[in-house]
Formats: C-alpha cells, structure tokens, sequence
C-alpha cells in the first residue's frame, strides 16, 4: 500500500446548478444528451459508487444478524432494483440519504414475496437473486424488461439446478421470467465454462445455504467482489489453487458497517477522455483500486498515458484511493485473454481511446461483450463507424484503426449505459455536436453523468497539486 498526502480541501466538479447536457428532446419525451468538443482537461473529481459491490453488499447485509449502515451507495436504476427486491423478500432497509443504506439484517431469514420480482434491466439482480433465491424454500418469480428478457442465465440455471434448486426459465433458451423454488441444497464443485463474477457470486451466495462446501473455478479471474465482502462479513472462504474459491454453508454474516468505494467503471470515462488528450489531466479521489478491476490502468499506460495510482485504504477489504492520469498522444495496442474480464464494462470506453490513437488497436476473446445490455460490438462499430472510424467487426472483438478524425454525429446507444457514456466520450473529441439519443439508461449506473460531463464541456478551472505516488510502467499485454 502507498500513502499519498491528503489534500487540505476536497475538490468535486459536480455542480447541480449547472445547465445540463441532458436534455428533453420535446419530439419524443425521451432524454438526449449533446456533446460538444472539450477544453483542455484539468480536473479533479469523484465518481459515484461502485455497482457491483453495491448490489453484493445490500445482499449481504440483508442476510446477516443485525443492522449495517452502507454508505456510499450507488443510487441507480439497477442496484435499486436489488433494494426493492430484498424489501420484497422482507427485509427492512431504509435510505436516509440517496447514498446512503441501513439494512436490518434478518439472520438469513426472507419471507416469499406478495409478487413477482421486478428485476428490469439488471441482469446482477436477477442474476445473484438467482442464487440467493436457490436457497430458500418458497417459490419466487423473477421478471425483467424487454432488454433483460433476452439476456442469457442457462450460465446460473445449470450451477443452480446441479445444487438441488428447481428453476423454470420461461423465456426460449433459457431465458427470463425465471421461477425459482429453493430448498435443500448440497455443495458442488463447479468449473464455470465463462469468467463471469455474476455466475461466481450467483454460485456462492447458493452455497451459503448449501450443505458442506461450494466451489467454483472460473476459466480467468472475474471481479472478486463477493468473496472480500464475504470475508469482510466474516463469512469464511477458502482460495484454492489455481484461484478456485470455496464457501461453506450454514454461515450467518456478522452485521457491520461499510464503505463502498467509487466505481472505477464509471470513472473510466473521465480517465480514458484524460488519457487521449496531450496535456490533459485529471485526479479521481475515493475510487474502488481492486486489483480484479484496474486493468483498464495498464491499457491506457500501454497506449501511452501516464497514469499514477495510490492505494489509501484497504481497512475494509475492498482497497480504495487516488489515480491521476496525464493524457499523451495514445498509440494503438491489443486487450484479450485474461484481461478480458477485468475490464469488460470499460471496452466500449477502449474502443473510443482505439479511434483516438494512432495504428490499430484490436480486441480479441469479449464475446461476452455480445450478450450485455445490446451487443456492444455490433453497438460500437456501428457508432464508431458513425463517427467517420473504419473498424472491423470480429465474432469476438473488434479491430479499429486510427487515429480518426471523428466526426460528431447523432448516435442511438441502444438501451445500453455504458454505449451512451462511452459515445459521450467520443464526442468530447469530436467537430461539431455529438447527439446520443434516449440515453436516460445512464442512470442504469452513473446517475449524475449528464452533470459530470457539462463539466468536462465547461469547466471551473480546479488544480491539483497533490502528490501521487506509484506510477505505472507500461507492460506487454496480457497473455491469452
Ligand atoms: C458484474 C459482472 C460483469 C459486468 C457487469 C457487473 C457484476 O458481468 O459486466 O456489469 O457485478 O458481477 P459478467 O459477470 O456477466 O461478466
């Protein structure tokens, strides 16, 4: 861990008051936002709260035997669908402040809900529900909306099925409704065919009310949120080689307080527009720096940003601190194998930095990227393309080549957040306006976005001087 000098005050750029780019477009009452080309970059911000450990950490609470005061919350659409649905499951949990949770954890005791649960687009509620659902005895209907409705969970139902749960997918192909009825589960040992944390974490939380040992091995490491909330919780679990992890059931979480951190994810944006502009700079405070999510960092070194890191704090399991990135012109370089899923919600993101920089930057083995909220490869190259970018659409990935002039553009981001962020992106440095129709889905992670980026469009000057230590050199790619 480094030690970085604290700051005497504590910068935000966000500013309520603001005119915002998110705007009514009166023809349709859906939401736009329009982007134009941004000033020299010279910023210091905070971004709002971690995602995904914000579902897992209400899930947790809810199961442990008191109250637990959550903090730094991540208000979105999505994770307030993980909320409403432990409500619905009993559990008491009130919000005094937007970020804010207290959790009145009922010893891993739920009671069937009145009626189906509303997942909407969240596939990591329906996803983790799944395995929470799994173990109790009550059957429960999970539902979802249209987007959801096609999103694959064959990959949960298996694991599910094989510990003794009775699940019905009523969609084609395993697809949602799904209806769970839980009961006596026993432990597997599970060889997951995909590295995906929502089949991991769906897994686990089953085996806590599973009999004797669950284990799950993954093809590459998937974010590790739930196993360091668990361990937080004071649940036990073992890693084994090879980065197997074990739970065992009949464990109860001691009820604690936590903090959850900033979401690198959400941060991405601002990172990836600081790093492809020369001479532009930017300091995010308060962010998630788990080793499973900060691959992003070393692509963006590779490229030729400078980026420095510095760990503050890792009281609470889940390490959290400062990362300045200094912008440089970006060359080209090639994100697969293992790296793939500890930056998979930042590739659209790496898309756009691949169309700044010069050569080609290729992505290889994301053919998970296909089943997120859209197809995000069909999504990116066709908005790139757009964008006056000539990209290759490969079955996994994709192959850009810049450096491209972009052209602003009015761009659907097909019900997809992280699409309409990343298109945002783009349009900081594109000519001309840049137009990212029905683009509400950002509050599906970053509430707030449409304010963050009227500041990067029109900022109050704010400096940093603070000291960061722990610069990151730039590394060959991963390995497949
Ligand atoms: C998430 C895991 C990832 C990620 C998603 C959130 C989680 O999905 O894309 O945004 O919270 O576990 P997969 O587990 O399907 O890769």
């Amino acid at each position: 861990m480094c030690e970085v000098s604290r700051p005497e005050q504590k910068l935000k750029i966000l500013s309520p008051t603001r005119s915002s780019s998110f705007r009514n477009a009166k023809h349709t009452g859906l939401m736009e936002l329009r982007v134009k080309r941004a000033p020299r970059i010279e910023a210091e911000i905070t971004v709002p709260g971690d995602k995904s450990i914000s579902h897992r950490a209400a899930i947790i609470a809810a199961l442990s035997n008191g109250v637990c005061t959550l903090r730094g919350f991540l208000p979105s659409d999505d994770c307030m669908r993980t909320v409403n649905a432990l409500r619905a499951l009993g559990i008491q949990i009130e919000q005094p402040e937007p970020d804010v949770l207290i959790v009145h954890g009922k010893k891993r005791v739920l009671t069937p809900p009145s009626q189906e649960i509303d997942c909407g687009g969240s596939a990591t509620t329906m996803r983790l529900l799944a395995g929470l659902l799994s173990g109790q005895t009550f059957e429960t209907r999970l539902v979802g909306n249209a987007a959801l409705t096609q999103r694959p969970m064959q990959r949960v139902i298996e694991p599910l099925r094989k510990m003794g749960a009775d699940i019905v997918a009523e969609g084609p192909e395993q697809t949602p409704p799904l209806r769970i009825r839980g009961g006596a589960l026993r432990g597997i040992n599970y060889e997951s065919p995909v590295a995906s944390a929502q089949v991991k974490s769906a897994i686990l939380l089953a085996g806590l009310f599973a009999k004797g040992k669950t284990t799950v091995d993954e093809p590459f490491a998937s974010r590790n949120h739930t196993e360091l909330l668990f361990n937080y919780f004071l649940i036990r679990t073992v890693k084994g080689e090879d980065d197997t992890i074990s739970v065992f059931g009949d464990q109860v979480p001691e009820s604690r307080d936590f903090m959850i951190p900033g979401d690198i994810s959400s941060a991405a944006f601002w990172l990836v527009a600081a790093a492809a502009q020369p001479g532009g700079h930017l300091l995010v405070r308060n962010i998630g720096l788990n080793d499973t999510r900060t691959a992003l960092l070393g692509v963006l070194v590779r490229m030729g940003a400078q980026v420095r890191e510095a760990v503050e704090d890792v009281d609470q399991l889940e390490p959290r601190g400062v990362v300045e990135v200094t912008g440089g012109p970006l060359k080209g370089t090639v994100i697969h194998g293992k790296e793939i899923p500890q930056l998979i919600d930042e590739l659209p993101v790496l898309a756009v930095a691949g169309a700044l920089a010069s050569g080609t930057t290729i992505i290889r083995h994301a053919q998970e990227l296909r089943v997120k909220e859209t197809d995000r490869i069909a999504a990116i190259a066709h908005n790139l393309r757009g964008m006056g970018v000539q990209v290759i659409e490969l079955n996994d990935g994709l192959e850009i080549h810049g450096p491209a002039p972009l052209r602003g553009a009015k761009l659907a981001c097909f019900g997809d957040h992280r699409i309409a962020m990343a298109f945002a992106v783009a349009g900081l440095f594109a000519d001309g306006e840049t137009v990212i129709q029905d683009s509400e889905c950002v509050r599906d992670s970053y509430p707030g976005f449409e304010r963050d980026l009227e500041e990067f469009m029109s900022p109050r000057r704010v400096r940093s001087s603070t000291p960061v230590i722990g610069t990151l050199v730039p590394a060959a790619p991963a390995e497949g």
